[in-house]
């Protein structure tokens, strides 16, 4: 081919051409191939998170998959489906396959519930009917701590994470958030460490399991004198996330959602 013939523009336009398809189809292969990795890399991302929340471990970021997942035997930690409006747990085989995804039940007409969000608002319209819960065992067997998935808005994202209860059902262990898109620095302080580790023994409800003693947020500041007994600190300059924080820790321990199914351990 003469020089001419490859400067001219048809032979500039096929080159391209065939540069953009092998580009897109590099790309695209990628995508697919990598998507069931991606999924794995989220579920062990939500479990490290979970293993957090409840103290399992000092440093679930170091932990293999491997170790990660015989955490999640049935005999450490039970997943189980709870069903929001009576607090017993689901067996219908359509929500508890593997396959069931809150997120997209929260939109399903059929499987989700309003938010009434007159008392604790979260932002947030609609949720699913059936909810995944997590129950930490002991070597015995016992019930040492239940781990429930909260969410809700702060400023600029849906904040998604877990809240950890010891057996008593009254007390918190541990709170985490693996989802947010808060600003670092301001909102996103919701992953520091020392800010999590405040969590720890905080006490939920003044006196009986009902919504009007729900005592347990996050104070503007820092909490006094009896609020120091179920507060913790406000992030600073970041008020609008703590009050997401504060506002989806009430909603989803109230009676509107998981406060069925706490009542329901409670006397079991
Ligand atoms: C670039 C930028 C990012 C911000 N990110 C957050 C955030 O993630 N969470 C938040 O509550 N406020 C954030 N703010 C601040 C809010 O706009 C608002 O001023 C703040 O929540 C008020 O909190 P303060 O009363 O503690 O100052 C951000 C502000 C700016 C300018």
């Amino acid at each position: 081919m003469l020089p001419e013939q490859r400067d001219s523009i048809t032979n500039t336009f096929v080159v391209t051409l065939v540069l953009c398809v092998v580009c897109s189809l590099m790309v695209s292969t990628a995508a697919v191939a990598l998507k069931e990795v991606q999924s794995k890399n989220k579920i062990l991302d939500r479990q490290r998170n979970i293993i957090a929340a409840a103290g399992l471990h000092e440093n679930p970021d170091s932990m293999s998959a491997t170790e990660v997942t015989d955490f999640f035997k049935p005999e450490r930690i039970e997943q189980k489906m709870v069903d929001l409006a009576t607090g017993k747990y689901a067996e219908n085989p359509e929500v508890t396959g593997e396959s069931y995804d809150e997120r997209k039940a929260a939109k399903d007409e059929k499987m989700n519930a309003t938010i009434k969000g007159d008392r604790f608002n979260i932002g947030i319209d609609k949720r699913e009917k059936y909810a995944r819960v997590y129950l930490v065992k002991g070597s015995d067997g016992k019930l040492e701590q239940v781990v429930l998935p909260i969410y809700g808005k702060g400023l600029w994202s849906t904040m998604y994470g877990f809240v950890a209860i010891r057996s008593d059902l009254k007390t918190i262990n541990g709170l985490t958030y693996y989802e947010h898109g808060e600003t670092p620095g301001l909102g996103g302080e919701v992953e520091n460490k020392k800010w999590k580790a405040l969590w720890k023994g905080k006490h939920i409800w003044k006196g009986e399991m009902d919504d009007a003693n729900l005592r347990v947020g996050v104070a503007k500041g820092t909490p006094s004198g009896e609020n120091a007994e179920y507060m913790v600190d406000g992030l600073s300059g970041a008020t609008i996330t703590s009050r997401g924080v504060d506002s989806m820790l009430k909603y989803w321990l109230s009676s509107d959602a998981f406060g069925p199914f706490l009542k329901s351990l409670a006397t079991n």
